[in-house]
């Protein structure tokens, strides 16, 4: 309904009227004469050229903006509508992505002008980033499972003929280098599990050795820590079994440990530590490498975050969802420059709902201190 108080159209249509108009666009406007002259340049405009306003108006617009004559070539663009992407270089060296269309607008004595509108496309550009690199990760995943599967059998056979010969062999430079091969072979499986953790459950209920599980993944880390000069100090004391299944925990010792070796440069340690108490499982792992930025932190666990150039993100992700998914915690504390701990938690009665404190104080405490 029209209220008495309402201004007269006649007003919305003063000069002023529709700068103010154009101002309020949350995208930029410019409005060229047909000699490439700037007439007019709204607030956004002066805002993603980092210019004022006045100091825009009056110029020839490859001074301020871009060379005339590709204005021109966009607005006899086949498809005039559809947005021409560029990047800009602005003063202070700045880049933006810009997304910009170009209008002719007929003037008197029948020159043409040109309207130009644009608007910054760098979220887009990013998100469209994030968006192949998902849809990647995600033509990997879909084929995994079938590779994954595909290579299990092999492996299994390699691994048996690799201990049948090491058992038969005497000569003990070819028994060594067997032994190397064992490592590697064992290495791979572990891998796989590392990555074969996402349909799994954490809780079963025929109970497992766990610290014979830990251990046996441990073991295959402590030949490659000792080559890269990083101490890996192990504490798992004898624990009774659980209702746990070994598999998971050798695939989040897979991830974690993998991690901190990231991290960790020549004289570092990695301490991997578990235990029982007030009724939970847990299991951490403390490394002084090189920590995490707060930023990193708060997305370390989100499922495809990652800061390595080959990494793939899931690691942690998969390693919290399922002791969560089980009633667990996670708990990680970082520093850049200093470490990480990372602390996993599992009620071993899924009736005992964890408490948000985790039971177990994260610090780095040396086993020969
Ligand atoms: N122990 C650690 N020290 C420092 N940063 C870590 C550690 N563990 C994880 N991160 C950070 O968390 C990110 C996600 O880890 P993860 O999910 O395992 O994926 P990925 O290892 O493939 O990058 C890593 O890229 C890294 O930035
Ligand atoms: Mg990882």
């Amino acid at each position: 309904m029209k209220n008495s108080s309402d201004p007269p159209m006649a007003s919305l249509s003063s000069r002023i009227q529709h700068a103010r108009i154009l101002d309020s666009l949350p995208s930029a406007v410019l409005a060229l004469d047909a000699g490439g002259t700037i007439h007019f340049a709204n607030r956004a405009a002066a805002k993603i050229l980092q210019r004022d306003q006045d100091r825009i108006v009056g110029k020839q617009v490859e001074e301020v903006f871009l060379p005339y004559p590709f204005i021109q070539q966009l607005i006899e663009k086949e498809n005039p509508e559809e947005q021409e992407e560029l990047s800009l270089i602005l003063p202070g060296n700045r880049e933006v992505f810009l997304g910009i269309q170009a209008a002719p607008v007929p003037l008197s004595q029948g020159e043409t002008g040109t309207t130009l509108h644009f608007h910054e496309i760098s979220e887009l550009l990013e998100l469209r980033k994030e968006r192949d690199r998902l849809l990647e990760l995600a033509t990997v995943g879909a084929v995994m499972p079938t590779i994954l599967h595909e290579l299990k059998n092999p492996l299994a056979a390699i691994t048996t003929s690799v201990e049948v010969l090491l058992e038969d062999i005497q000569e003990e430079e070819l028994k060594k280098q067997l032994h190397l091969v064992f490592t590697e072979v064992r290495r791979m499986k572990l891998a796989f599990e590392g990555i074969g953790i996402s349909g799994r459950k954490l809780r079963t209920s025929s109970p497992a050795a766990i610290d014979h599980a830990i251990r046996e993944a441990l073991g295959i880390f402590q030949s490659r820590a000792m080559e890269a000069g990083i101490s890996l100090e192990i504490q798992i004391p004898n624990l009774p079994l659980l209702p746990l299944d070994p598999s998971v925990i050798r695939a989040v010792i897979y991830n974690l440990v993998t991690n901190a070796l990231h991290a960790c440069s020549r004289g570092c340690t990695i301490q991997v530590q578990a235990g029982i108490e007030d009724e939970q499982f847990w299991i951490a792992v403390i490394d002084d490498g090189e920590g995490m930025s707060p930023q990193v932190q708060e997305r370390c666990l989100e499922m495809f975050f990652t800061t390595k150039s080959s990494g793939s993100g899931i690691g942690l992700a998969l390693c919290s969802n399922s002791f969560r998914r089980a009633g667990g915690d996670i708990q990680i504390e970082s520093q850049q420059g200093t470490g990480t701990s990372i602390l996993l938690s599992v009620p071993l009665q899924p009736s005992k709902l964890q408490s948000n404190q985790p039971r177990k104080p994260l610090h780095q405490e040396s086993q020969n201190g």
